[in-house]
């Protein structure tokens, strides 16, 4: 068997090569996006795809676990401690999965849920109609304020009050500020809800110390691995004794049927990563350069919602330039750097169009990137939206792009087996 994948299969070799390269170099800053270790690719890329392990560590439907139990058990314990939970589920596919099984292991379908309104930053899992959420229960929305553009207590609190939610779901995807969870889940839990927080873009600033914990105050925490994380694509469940049993069984077998073992392989990885003192200091340039570069955009004069950020990614409005998040988006790619549209508070856009775009420090910050990159590519980002999208200066950007890219190498030393 050949196991060399440019000569079995040269087509996907060619996809996975282009890809590779896109991300070599061009300024990856799509907010939910990182660079993670050689460590957990090597992980990813082995024989434990080929494991059928359903079921958990030491009680699974299937023989010959033994090697993959000891990958899931070490995934289980550096959660546990990474986050300081009592207890952990490594097994999501996905941050999606990790929602739908934590809904459930809380509520019954048809109840009532309440997340942030998704065009002012929640996640398509948090009651969109088109999603599982939207579908299965009966959804309500808090908003952020009109004036402040942040969750406010008092909002909060006036909305669930009016809203009687059985499920209040706190986390973002598209939220630059910092949320205080526990003092968002005493609100919820004294109007009898129960609370989910989707900690997936902010994990790596939880696991740090650098954000709010809502470890000991919500019911049940979710998460994606691979965000501010660094690991593997794929979701994780932490909670307290209290729900451990109900969780593991909607995970598994409610919502999926055998584990990825080679993932969870990687997750172990990342988390035994994570738990390394380089990865504050990583997580605390991840949110200076943030900063960096939200002061760079608004010294440029542009819009920030909020008018800046506490965390890894910030909102660019667009609505005073006269542009679309869409064409910005398109824009910015062209000149080398990757960024997505968003919706922004009040957005006149459609949601495939929009007035915003989403900035994530997260991959560069990887990257070895500091003050100086940012400041320059705050500047490179400003001068394409000021000139209108001019392609004269998007040629001229993407020129400096690659070559800061090339003083930045990512994945130099990694090729295709
Ligand atoms: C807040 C939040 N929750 C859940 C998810 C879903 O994660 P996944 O794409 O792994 O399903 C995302 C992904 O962007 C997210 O931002």
């Amino acid at each position: 068997m050949c196991s060399c994948l440019a000569s079995a299969d040269p087509e996907v070799y060619r996809a996975v090569q282009g890809e590779v390269d896109r991300q070599r170099f061009t300024l990856e800053m799509i907010a939910s996006e990182n660079f993670c270790s050689p460590a957990v690719l090597a992980a990813l890329g082995t024989p434990l795809t080929n494991k059928y392990a359903e079921g958990y560590p030491g009680r699974r439907y299937y023989g010959g676990c033994e090697s993959v139990d000891i990958a899931e058990y070490l995934a289980i314990e550096r959660a546990k401690k990474l986050f300081g939970a009592d207890h952990a589920n490594v097994q999501p596919h996905s941050g999606s999965q990790a929602n739908l099984a934590a809904y459930l292991a809380l509520v019954e379908p048809g109840t009532k849920i309440m997340g942030m309104k998704l065009p002012h930053g929640g996640h398509l899992t948090h009651g969109s109609p088109v999603n599982f959420s939207g579908q299965l229960f009966q959804v309500v929305s808090y908003e952020l304020n009109p004036e402040t553009e942040r969750l406010e207590l008092d909002d909060f609190t006036a909305s669930v009050k009016e809203n009687r939610p059985d499920l209040v779901i706190l986390g973002a995807s598209a939220y630059p500020r910092a949320i205080d969870f526990a003092r968002f889940t005493d609100v919820a839990h004294e109007a009898g809800a129960k609370v989910v927080a989707d900690i997936a873009h902010t994990a790596g600033l939880v696991a740090t110390g650098l954000h709010p914990t809502p470890i000991g105050s919500c019911d049940i925490v979710t998460s994606t691995t691979h965000k501010t994380l660094r690991g593997p694509r794929g979701g994780l469940i932490l909670c307290g004794e209290e729900y451990k049993k109900e969780v593991d069984k909607k995970v598994f077998p409610f919502a999926q049927g055998g584990p990825l073992m080679h993932v969870i392989a990687a997750k172990a990885v990342a988390f035994g990563e994570a738990l390394q003192p380089q990865f504050k200091v990583y997580q605390q340039r991840v949110i200076d350069n943030a900063q960096i570069l939200a002061q760079r955009l608004t010294d440029r004069e542009l819009r920030l919602v909020t008018g800046g950020t506490d965390t890894h990614l910030m909102l660019l409005n667009l609505v005073p330039n006269g542009l679309t998040g869409k064409d910005a988006q398109q824009a910015l790619e062209r000149a080398g750097i990757t960024t997505n549209k968003n919706t922004v508070p009040n957005d006149p856009q459609s949601p495939m169009v929009t007035s915003g775009i989403r900035i994530g420090t997260p991959a560069l910050s990887t990257r070895g990137m500091g003050a100086n990159e940012m400041e320059l590519i705050g500047d490179w980002i400003a001068d394409v939206i000021e000139s209108k999208l001019d392609e004269e200066v998007i040629r001229a950007t993407r020129v400096k792009v690659r070559d800061l890219c090339d003083a930045f190498p990512q994945y130099a030393d990694w090729s295709i087996a």
